[in-house]
């Protein structure tokens, strides 16, 4: 069933849990994660990053909720991402009642303004948001300790940014990256737990996509319940397919379809259990 992100993620806030939120882009990845949160029973969010919406459009947002409608898992949708108002216009008129509205490439007081702006917006629609304040990185490479520090989210201004944009869920930036880590991750789990301290609306972490079981396990018992994941479903759909062409192992279209799903559904699986949202649904 179509779920709402709020009832998702403080149900899993309260149970100490956390919900997967993974990017698709295509027929393929909402089957993979859908059949793996029936599998699991398990609740899942299905998320369209702007990039998406520029390829699929209205088609692929109305894709992602029916098939949410017609689960009989708890399925939210949500839009990632969002720097536009045209693009949050274009989800909350095509449906979506879940946006992020990530001013985060913003000085700090426009990023305030927008987000703000869309907040008002998106709530007279009945939509919540979420939003992020520090930034996080592409790749850690090439930034010194005190240039990754200043990226990270300031709890105090993580208070002042809630109150003054009224946001319902905050990603936060604690050395999470968008895809791979090229070192080994480190979280400054301090500054979670300052955070957690701090604001209780949800933690959303983003990037989770190479974060061992410890630090998944770490960021739960410090309040996070959303985690975001893109690049590890990707890979398995890229490799799959590139496997399956060159050794023609995969001769047929559907034949790459299905094991794309597979693909992607067994990494969907993998994190639902790692998240412990399995059995919650
Ligand atoms: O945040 C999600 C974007 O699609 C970026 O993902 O780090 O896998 O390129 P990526
Ligand atoms: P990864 O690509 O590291 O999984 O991050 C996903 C993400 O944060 C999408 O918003
Ligand atoms: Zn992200
Ligand atoms: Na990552």
């Amino acid at each position: 069933m179509l779920s709402s992100t709020r009832e998702l993620l403080e149900t899993a806030q309260r149970n100490i849990y956390a919900i997967g939120a993974f990017n698709v882009y295509n027929l393929e990845g909402v089957k993979a994660v859908i059949g793996a949160a029936e599998a699991e029973q398990s609740p899942a969010m299905l998320q369209l990053h702007p990039s998406a919406l520029v390829y699929g459009g209205f088609p692929l947002v109305s894709l992602c909720l029916e098939a949410a409608r017609s689960s009989t898992m708890p399925i939210a949708v949500h839009l990632d991402h969002s720097t536009s108002a045209d693009d949050i216009r274009m989800a909350l008129d095509s449906g979506m009642l879940s946006i992020m509205a990530d001013g985060s490439h913003l000085p700090y007081e426009q990023n305030v303004t927008f987000t703000k702006e869309m907040t008002q917006w998106a709530h007279e629609k009945g939509a919540i948001v979420e939003a992020e304040i520090g930034r996080i990185s592409g790749t850690e490479d090439g930034l010194s300790v005190a240039e990754k520090e200043a990226k990270m989210t300031d709890p105090d201004q993580a208070v002042e940014f809630i109150k003054a944009t009224k946001v319902d869920a905050l990603a936060v930036t604690i050395g999470n990256v968008h895809g791979e880590y090229k070192s080994a991750p480190r979280l400054d789990f301090a500054r979670l737990e300052k955070i957690r301290h701090l604001v209780d609306v949800p933690l959303v972490l983003h990037g989770a996509s190479g974060l061992p079981e410890s630090m998944i396990n770490r960021s739960i018992e410090l309040g996070v319940c959303k985690f975001n994941v893109n690049t590890e479903v990707r890979q398995a759909y890229m490799e799959t397919l590139q496997q399956g062409l060159c050794s023609s192992s995969l001769k047929d279209l559907l034949d790459s379809m299905a094991a794309t799903i597979e693909a992607m559904q067994s990494v969907v699986v993998e994190k639902l259990r790692l998240f412990g949202s399995s059995g919650k649904a």
